[in-house]
Order: C-alpha cells, then sequence, then structure tokens
C-alpha cells in the first residue's frame, strides 16, 4: 500500500466529530506515516488557539491562514494529514489535494458527531442557541462538496482502529 501511494500524503476530510484527528493517528501508526494535525499546524503558526483566532480576527482571517497551512503541510514528505472541518470546502484547498493528495471523507451521523463534540467546548461555530440545528445545517451544505473526496469511510461507533483498517482496505 505504502508503494501504490507513492509520494502522495492522505488527507482527511469532514465534520467537527467525525474522527479525523483519532482516526488519522491511528491510520498514521499503521502505515509508519507522519500524522499532523492541520488545525493545530494552524494554532502553533498563529501561537493562539482557535477559538482565540476566531474571536480576535474573525472566520476569514482564519480561513486564509488555514489555506496557506494546508498548501505548506501538502508539500514535502507522504504523511497523514488531518484538516479542520472547513478546509476542503475551499476550492483552492480541494485543487490542491486533487493534485498530489489522497482525500478521504469520514462521514458520520448526526448523533455520533453531536455526542462527540459536546466532550470539547473548542469549536467557535458550533456555540449557538441551537448546536445540534448548526450542525445540521452544516451537514446539508458540507456534504455535497465532502463526496467530492477520492473516498468515502462510514465513520460510526466503533473503534478508531476499525476505521483505520477500512481506511487502508479503501485505498488499497
Ligand atoms: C471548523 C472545524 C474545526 C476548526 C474550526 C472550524 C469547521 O476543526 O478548524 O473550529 O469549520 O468545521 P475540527 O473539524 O477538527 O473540529
Amino acid at each position: 500500500l505504502v508503494d501504490r501511494l507513492g509520494t502522495r500524503t492522505i488527507v482527511l476530510v469532514g465534520l467537527m466529530g467525525a474522527g479525523k484527528t483519532s482516526v488519522g493517528k491511528r491510520l498514521a501508526a499503521k502505515l509508519q506515516l507522519p500524522f499532523i494535525d492541520a488545525d493545530a499546524e494552524i494554532e502553533k503558526a498563529a501561537n493562539a488557539t482557535i477559538p482565540e483566532i476566531f474571536a480576535k480576527h474573525g472566520e476569514a482571517y482564519f480561513r486564509d491562514g488555514e489555506r496557506r497551512v494546508i498548501r505548506r503541510l501538502l508539500d514535502g514528505r507522504p504523511k497523514v494529514l488531518a484538516t479542520g472541518g472547513g478546509a476542503f470546502m475551499s476550492e483552492e484547498t480541494r485543487e490542491a489535494i486533487a493534485a498530489g493528495a489522497i482525500s478521504i471523507w469520514l462521514r458520520a451521523d448526526l448523533d455520533i458527531l453531536m455526542a462527540r463534540v459536546r466532550k470539547r467546548s473548542n469549536r467557535p461555530l458550533l456555540q449557538t442557541a441551537d448546536p445540534e440545528a448548526t450542525m445540521r445545517g452544516l451537514m446539508d451544505q458540507r456534504y455535497p462538496v465532502y463526496a467530492k473526496a477520492d473516498i468515502h469511510i462510514l465513520s460510526r461507533d466503533v473503534a478508531h482502529d476499525v476505521v483505520a483498517d477500512e481506511t487502508i482496505r479503501a485505498i488499497d
């Protein structure tokens, strides 16, 4: 499989709570590739947390930094790259991924997503009166775009290991 991947990076896309970071870490360990989380790289570059970046500079500024950080991460050695839920919505980012990487959409149902994001309150987009309605809106808006990813994997209530194995089988 690593041969077949050649120099291509594996990019995980999907909504908040889909398991991009958790599954990505397992996937990277199994494939002996480095794991990088784009959100963590953005925080490092900005020396601020994502909620701080949103609060101080707004979403457009965050998206701009996100595009630049992902472009940089797509260069260089192959890796497993987890992206923030909004990253794949950028056409420029989708084109950069299509040019040299393989995209995996981790799809999950609403109840799974909500159960997972409830545990962490670090998502500025979900600081609304009705986070579940907000999430449903994001599903409507984003699923048609995530569907452009090369491979679709159902992320569900099983061990991340199982989803990572299914992903490897789907690439292979
Ligand atoms: C976002 C998802 C977050 C983070 C930011 C915006 C989104 O990443 O990039 O809060 O637009 O869906 P995760 O998907 O890793 O939570």
